[in-house]
């Protein structure tokens, strides 16, 4: 199969691109580098040193034996040059990771909100728009989120994989069923632009019978795959800062340095969870399952299990000692929360997930603790705030 990774270059984007191009796909990553650029304005790294792209397609080809191909390209900006593309490499599918994906880095100014909308939103829809004008039939397999449902109350109902099953009342007293999207939720821009995707995929697949499977994923953590681990010009990202880290990765890392973990308000936030090589093994999963023609957009939930934020302090801190610091939260969100999550359409496919059991202390000793030197202790606070009011609260930590 031919694919197109757009985000290939990202944390979720690169090993899958690798394990695509190992399984024997035709892979190609199309990336603006935007991510790498948007370390050096925040001055921080990677916790893993990672190879320039150059680099690692070349240790790719040495490794793996196999070419990826590599288009620099703005999917947001240059339509003219994605439908060219999409003309000459007339792909099987698509692989959509291309999006400003940091909620902390959305809500910090309004150049950022501005940024995470035109990017995300823009970027989906020229994918959408030049599927249509090149004529081809496209798969697109898309990396949305769970916080599309929101993290409020559910009142003990389970999430259902994207769709949600309602009785409207008629004027005569009867009922008729639907299947509707489930209604979305937002908790910053970031995740209000995934909200705004799963429309526009629902508006493509109804006018224009494109192919789409919508991936609601859960909070990505460890670092590497079996395929990455092969060479260190390979290896992964980790963010740890507190823009980009992502909580469960920042406490490993914070565990390995001897900083107190850091929870944000009560702890009782409740996430969903999954490993980035479970990660890398669902989008091969979707690819190999695509809608046929006509079928509405697929939506499967892309997490194996759902924690308190709390919890997992607590987990980690009984693996290392380290202690724990709740301080004021930069969000605003509710301050605890249930989330019982339907993901049986990856399971019944043969995922067979990574627990946080099985892999979190080869994670503190294999990444955090081995490249503990490279962390910067002032990039860890999380001081991007939701409001005016959170960012007083923020102000006033001891
Ligand atoms: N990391 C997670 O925990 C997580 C969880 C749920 C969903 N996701 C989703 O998965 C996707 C990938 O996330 P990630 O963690 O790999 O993020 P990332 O920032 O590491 O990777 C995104 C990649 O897309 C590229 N990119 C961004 N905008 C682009 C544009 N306009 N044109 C071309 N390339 C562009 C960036 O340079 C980067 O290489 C995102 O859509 C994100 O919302 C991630």
């Amino acid at each position: 199969m031919k694919v197109l990774v757009l985000g290939g270059d990202g944390f979720c984007g690169w090993p899958c691109a690798v394990n695509l191009a190992d399984a024997g796909h035709d892979v190609m990553i199309v990336d603006n580098l935007s991510r790498r650029k948007i370390d050096i304005d925040l001055g921080v790294e990677s916790l893993t040193p990672i190879a320039t792209i150059g680099d690692r397609l070349k240790a790719w080809e040495q490794v793996g034996g196999k070419r990826i191909a590599f288009v620099l390209l703005d999917i947001a900006k240059e339509y003219d040059r994605l439908l060219a593309l999409l003309r000459s490499e007339k792909p099987d599918a698509v692989v959509h990771f291309a999006e400003q994906r940091a909620a902390p880095y959305s809500m910090k100014s309004s150049a950022t909100k501005r940024y995470t909308v035109d990017n995300n939103v823009n970027g989906t829809h020229n994918l959408l728009a030049a599927i249509v004008e090149s004529g081809l039939d496209v798969h697109i397999v898309h990396l949305g989120t769970m916080g599309v449902y929101g993290y409020g109350s559910h009142r003990g109902a389970t999430i259902p994989e994207g769709y949600l099953t309602v009785e409207v009342p008629q004027p005569d007293g009867s009922r008729f069923t639907e299947r509707i999207l489930h209604p979305t939720d937002p908790g910053s821009v970031y995740h209000m632009t995934k909200t705004l995707d799963q429309l526009l995929f629902f508006y493509y697949n109804k006018n224009d019978s494109i192919r789409i499977t919508d991936l609601h994923q859960g909070i990505v953590w460890g670092t590497n795959t079996s395929l990455t681990e092969k060479d260190p010009r390979l290896t992964n990202r980790f963010d740890y800062d507190g823009d980009y880290g992502t909580v469960l990765n920042r406490f490993l890392m914070q565990a390995a340095i001897g900083y107190p973990l850091t929870v944000h308000g009560t702890g009782g936030q409740t996430r969903a969870f999954i490993h980035i090589r479970d990660s890398v093994r669902c989008v091969q999963l979707a690819l190999d399952n695509p809608p046929t023609s006509g079928e509405k957009v697929k939506i499967f939930n892309q997490m194996t299990e759902s924690h308190r934020v709390a919890d997992l302090a607590e987990k980690v801190a009984a693996l290392t000692g380290a202690e724990t610091n709740y301080q004021a939260n930069p969000r605003k969100e509710a301050i605890d929360n249930d989330l019982i999550v339907d993901n049986r359409c990856f399971l019944e496919l043969g995922l067979k997930p990574t627990t946080l059991d099985d892999g979190l202390l080869a994670e503190v000793v294999d990444v955090a603790r081995r490249w503990a030197d490279r962390c910067d202790r002032s990039r860890i606070p999380c001081l991007s705030a939701w409001t005016t009011r959170q960012a007083e609260a923020i102000a006033a930590r001891p």
